[in-house]
């Protein structure tokens, strides 16, 4: 890994969420200051959504000058259980006064999960007004850190690992025998700040593979920001097995 990570270390979930919804706030102040607007990319899975709902109570966060996107989807409607953007809608968007036209969700309702991947290519070239071969910055790209050590949807020995031009793909995930749609990583890449988020024991192990096996090739050690922070936040059980802390 050659992005030195600013790992971070709380005692306990509750800490942990607190510090994500600190850094969310501060980043979207210093981005709204700088150029009017903050642009954030959501994760998927069950860690984010207690920050997602703590967000939600948080007072004079500038939601009309937020954009929302999404790092991956599963391949299901936007009412689906599994659905990343129903998650995030009930945990936080449907809360706070976010205009509509600041989300851009990911229609993974598409049958076709291609055509959902380029659709939404397309919406991140018409938003960021990109000229061919350039990819979006983000303010900040949230992301989760799945048990095998896949990042967004980008999974081990999945095709989308190897994705240098694409920026959204439909990418087959054979142990879920379904595909999702992912960012690949040169948009996780070109991000100003990409923060893991990551807690509880049953993280332990994946973290010390990520975090101190250079070896381990696993996706999520590709998130390497090239002129961006990289930032790993950690409650003290999903941080038990490293050898340092922080
Ligand atoms: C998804 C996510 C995925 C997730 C990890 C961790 O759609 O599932 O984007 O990358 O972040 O699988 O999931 P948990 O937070 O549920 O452990």
């Amino acid at each position: 890994m050659t992005v030195q990570p600013e790992i971070r270390v709380l005692k306990t979930s509750q800490e942990l969420f607190d510090a994500a919804a600190a850094e969310f706030a501060l980043q979207a102040a210093e981005a709204i200051h700088a150029r009017g607007r903050f642009t954030v990319t959501l994760s998927g899975g069950s860690t984010p959504k207690s920050l997602y709902s703590l967000l939600a109570t948080k007072p004079n966060i500038p939601w009309d000058k937020i954009y929302f996107f999404w790092g991956d989807e599963r391949h299901v409607p936007p009412d689906h259980p599994d659905s990343n953007y129903r998650m995030a809608d009930e945990a936080l968007l449907s809360k706070v006064p976010v205009p509509a036209k600041n989300i851009f969700r990911l229609h993974a309702e598409e049958k076709d999960a291609q055509a959902a991947a380029l659709q939404y290519e397309q919406t991140l070239k018409d938003f960021f007004h990109l000229s061919p071969g350039e990819f979006p910055r983000f303010d900040l790209i949230l992301l989760g850190l799945g048990p095998d050590g896949h990042a967004a949807s980008l999974f081990p020995e999945s095709a989308a690992l190897n994705e240098t031009h694409r920026l959204v793909v439909a990418n087959w995930v054979e142990k879920f025998k379904t595909d999702r749609i992912t960012f690949t990583f040169p948009v996780l890449n070109a991000a100003a700040c990409v923060i893991f988020l990551a807690s509880g024991a049953e993280k332990a192990s994946i973290v010390r593979e990520v975090l101190e096996n250079n070896s381990a090739n696993l996706p999520s050690q590709k998130v390497q920001p090239t002129n961006g922070r990289l930032i790993w936040l950690l409650d003290a059980a999903a941080a038990g097995n490293l050898s340092r802390r922080g």
